[in-house]
């Protein structure tokens, strides 16, 4: 391992010009407890060559590139992942390569792709985290308590995504949804909602005789998400091989 970098966590993006990789880049690059060692996309993407943090000042952040090529062994300690399904495959033989942990914060990934991010998980540090927020990982909790408090109440659950999101439902409402599940509900129906600019919100109703209760997660900027998966990069950092959630890193897991 490199020592240049002191106690810093080294990171590399993959989907770096995207809304969610950009502003990984952006405030790592800001922040001296991160190395942004690298950034990267598909090739043919119109962000490679670009700087992967346009608008910081001082030292120059790293070009986009293209291929995974130039990333050596043990030059980072974590590749951060928001791109996409085909994306995971890249990074998760970019992490085998550098010989790293691998944070995926990507949605909507097919069975294969988890499966293989499992397996990948004997070998390294596999983080799944399709919602980076504290709030989301504490309101998880609360909608698996709520729906122990009441059984035989009709679970529902609202999302809300800006017009651009690619999948539905989101990933965070089907965690929702595991959590209510863990907690005894039986009857859970999910709806999604398409719109605007909205960068996420989350309802969850247990709804029963004469009464229901409503517990809400609004997002109002995408920096809590980035933030969060920078958080839990650090918590990555030098972890041994093994299957890793957002509720390990903030003490909350009951594994
Ligand atoms: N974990 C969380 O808390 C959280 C929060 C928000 C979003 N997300 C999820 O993160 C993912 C990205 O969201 P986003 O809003 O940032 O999407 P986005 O703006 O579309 O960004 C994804 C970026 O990845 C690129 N990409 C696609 N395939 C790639 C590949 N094989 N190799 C390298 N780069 C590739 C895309 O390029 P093209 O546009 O050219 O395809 C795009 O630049 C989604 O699954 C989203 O649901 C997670």
């Amino acid at each position: 391992m490199s020592t240049g970098h002191g106690q810093q966590t080294r990171i590399i993006v993959v989907g770096a010009g995207g809304r969610m990789g950009s502003r990984v880049c952006a405030i790592a690059h800001a922040d001296r407890a991160f190395a942004l060692i690298g950034a990267l996309e598909h090739a043919g993407s119109t962000f490679v060559g670009r700087s992967a943090s346009p608008e910081s000042g001082g030292e120059p952040a790293p070009k986009i590139v293209d291929s995974a090529r130039v990333f050596t062994r043990s030059c980072a300690d974590v590749v951060i992942d928001f791109s996409s399904d085909q994306g995971a495959h890249a990074s998760m033989a970019l992490a085998r390569s550098v010989d790293c942990a691998l944070l995926m914060g990507t949605t909507a990934l097919s069975e294969a792709t988890r499966e293989a991010l499992r397996e990948e998980s004997r070998g390294r540090a596999i983080l799944l985290a399709p919602n980076t927020s504290l709030g989301v990982a504490a309101l998880a909790d609360l909608v698996r308590r709520a729906a122990s408090m009441l059984p035989g109440y009709d679970c529902s659950i609202v999302e809300s995504h800006h017009n651009q999101k690619k999948d539905a439902p989101s990933g965070t409402a089907i965690r929702l949804a595991e959590s209510a599940k863990a907690g005894g509900a039986d009857r859970i129906e999910t709806l999604s909602v398409r719109g605007g600019d909205v960068v996420g919100e989350h309802t969850v109703r247990f709804a029963g005789p004469g009464e229901y209760i409503e517990l809400t997660h609004r997002a109002t900027s995408r920096d809590l998400f980035a933030r969060g998966a920078l958080a839990a990069s650090a918590w990555l950092r030098g972890r041994g091989p093994g299957w890793w959630t957002m509720e390990d890193v903030l003490g909350l897991s009951t594994r």
